[in-house]
């Protein structure tokens, strides 16, 4: 315990400073990330927490170009049914938002979550079987804020059909699909998010009641 670190003035700013800069990222340089970083990464996720301690997150890197491609196509076509649901006005804004970065970013991973995981033996979730997917919530902004502190973005995806992109990626049954992301290093930094730039939402305070 006497070697826990202390986390002085200095490494909040810091910290401030990754929460204010961490961006959601659609707008990816290609180049590759070095030898190692993917992995360490993945390796950050493992202390995110979990109910029961279940860590019921399970990662399916993406590798092959096909496959690529199919994820890439099957989002641009719910991007387009998804426009349907909005007034001419707002259709139009919509059309202008770039909203994957699938085919651009180094590194592709789609996060699911073990809806039955024998670890943890059910601690927890025994009245809110939700918690194991708010769990692999947890690990997700874990990935996001550590790849942000070695300046590599992360976008993620989610117009998309869970049950098709989980049968494109052929992964093992009891698995449902919590997010798809990318990877790598962000054409641009700002700490106002895209969608703010765009005109189509701005941050709001948080939304508190007292009781
Ligand atoms: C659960 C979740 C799903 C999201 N899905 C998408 C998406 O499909 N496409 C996209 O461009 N951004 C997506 N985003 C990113 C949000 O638009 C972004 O986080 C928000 O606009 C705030 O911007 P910031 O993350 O840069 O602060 C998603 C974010 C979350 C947390």
């Amino acid at each position: 315990m006497s070697d826990a670190p202390a986390f002085d003035d200095a490494f909040r700013a810091k910290l401030a400073d990754l929460f204010r800069w961490r961006r959601d990222v659609r707008h990816f340089r290609r180049d590759p990330l070095p030898p190692g970083m993917a992995e360490a990464l993945l390796e950050t996720m493992a202390l995110a927490p979990s109910v029961g301690n279940a860590q019921p997150w399970r990662i399916a890197r993406i590798d092959t170009s096909a496959r690529r491609e199919a994820l890439a196509a099957h989002v641009d076509s719910a991007i387009i049914a998804a426009a349907a649901g909005y007034d001419e006005e707002r259709r139009a804004a919509y059309a202008r938002l770039k909203l994957h970065g699938l085919r651009e970013a180094p590194l592709l991973l789609a996060i699911f979550t073990d809806e039955a995981p024998a670890a943890g033996h059910g601690l927890g979730r025994a009245t809110m079987a939700e918690t194991l997917r708010y769990s692999t919530v947890t690990a997700i902004h874990t990935l996001w804020l550590a790849a942000w502190a070695h300046g590599v973005g992360l976008g993620w995806v989610s117009i998309l059909d869970p049950d098709t992109v989980t049968a494109l990626l052929d992964v093992p049954t009891g698995w449902s699909l919590t997010a798809l992301l990318c990877l790598g290093y962000p054409d641009e930094t700002t700490d106002v998010p895209e969608l703010e730039r765009a005109g189509w939402q701005a941050r709001e305070a948080s939304h508190v009641v007292t009781r």
